[in-house]
């Protein structure tokens, strides 16, 4: 266990486990079979999915990340002085040092996520890095509305949620405008967004980045599976199923699925699954926007977009949108 002493605040409001049973059984009874994306994050999915990110078909992490680096100073200029920076997903840490280092007297860091551990270490990292700073961690699901503690010390800055790395590409986009209505809520009147999202491309360059040489995300996917077994007793062969991820140019997104690769019968918690041969699960969307429909969607949510930055290859975006009537 990480040490949290660092952290100016702990806040522990993750669901307990009988969400992950309740939307398992929900899932593999439904027709076609789907399990929810949130799930891949247990602490062996967390360290496979920052292997991903390093990987070289998946462009999205390094490209946003030398976006940030090129945009801090004008993201800085935007902000303004003694801001709350709220991260949802506090991933590893590079992301908000980024914008934390260009930012003019950032007044405290609130890292949101689901995934305990993964969060704690991330946040105690940070706070051993900059000690002025107030750095506070709240463990929750943000897919669902989830409400940012006050801090002391931010009356005069903005609060900026930030959001990087296009993780709101993998709501559907009506899950996705209701997701950017509670940000604005959470950044409040006068507060902003800072968002990463994955722009439309080549269809093989997308296939590319999810369907890896090295097989890493088709071990993160099978992940899900083998933590069901783990967690709930299920009982998946792991070589019964095979990764699959393909662009859907019509949705605009790329699909995830395990296909079965036989007919076979799976239990979990002594409620029997029968899968067909070729039948498959259903376990992510990556929607893909272009920046005018990202930017209809960030309207439709109360959002105005006030800047967009873009790499020289058009492969990612970030946007900066304020919230009610401030920049
Ligand atoms: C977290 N999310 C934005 C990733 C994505 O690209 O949709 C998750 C992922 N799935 C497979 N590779 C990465």
């Amino acid at each position: 266990m990480t040490d949290r002493t660092a952290l100016a605040s702990f806040e522990d409001l993750a669901p307990d486990d009988d969400d992950f049973l309740a939307e398992v059984l929900e899932g593999l009874a439904d027709e076609p079979k789907h399990l929810p994306c949130k799930f891949f994050y247990d602490e062996q999915g967390s360290k496979l999915f920052e292997r991903i990110c390093g990987l070289p078909e998946y462009y999205l992490t390094r490209t946003e990340t030398g976006l940030l680096r090129a945009s801090a100073p004008e993201i800085a200029a935007l902000v303004g002085p003694d801001c709350q920076l709220v991260e949802l997903g506090a991933g590893s840490g590079e992301k908000a040092r980024i914008v934390l280092d260009a930012l003019e007297r950032p007044a405290a860091f609130v890292g949101v996520d689901i995934s305990r551990d993964f969060l704690v270490e991330a946040t105690a990292a940070l706070a051993a890095d900059l000690p002025h700073l107030a750095v506070h961690a709240v463990c929750a699901d943000f897919t669902k509305p989830f409400r940012v503690p006050a801090v002391e010390g931010t009356s005069d800055g903005k609060r900026v949620v930030f959001f990087p790395g296009s993780t709101l590409g993998n709501f559907t986009p009506d899950r996705a405008v209701r997701f950017l209505a509670t940000a604005a809520e959470v950044a409040g009147p006068g507060g902003a967004m800072l968002i990463g999202i994955d722009l439309k491309k080549d269809a093989r360059i997308l296939d590319a980045a999810y369907n890896d040489a090295q097989g890493v995300t088709a071990a993160f996917n099978i992940n899900l599976l083998a933590r069901v077994n783990r967690e709930l007793g299920g009982t998946f062969a792991l070589d019964g199923f095979r990764h699959h991820a393909f662009y859907d140019a019509a949705e605009g997104r790329i699909e995830m699925h395990l296909v079965s690769l036989k007919d076979q019968v799976v239990r979990v918690v002594g409620t029997e699954f029968r899968f067909r041969e070729g039948e498959t699960i259903h376990t992510e969307n990556s929607y893909k926007y272009s920046v005018p429909e990202f930017q209809d969607m960030a309207r439709a949510a109360g959002f105005v977009p006030v800047q967009v930055w873009t790499d020289e290859n058009d492969l990612f975006s970030i946007h900066y949108l304020a919230s009610g009537a401030g920049t």
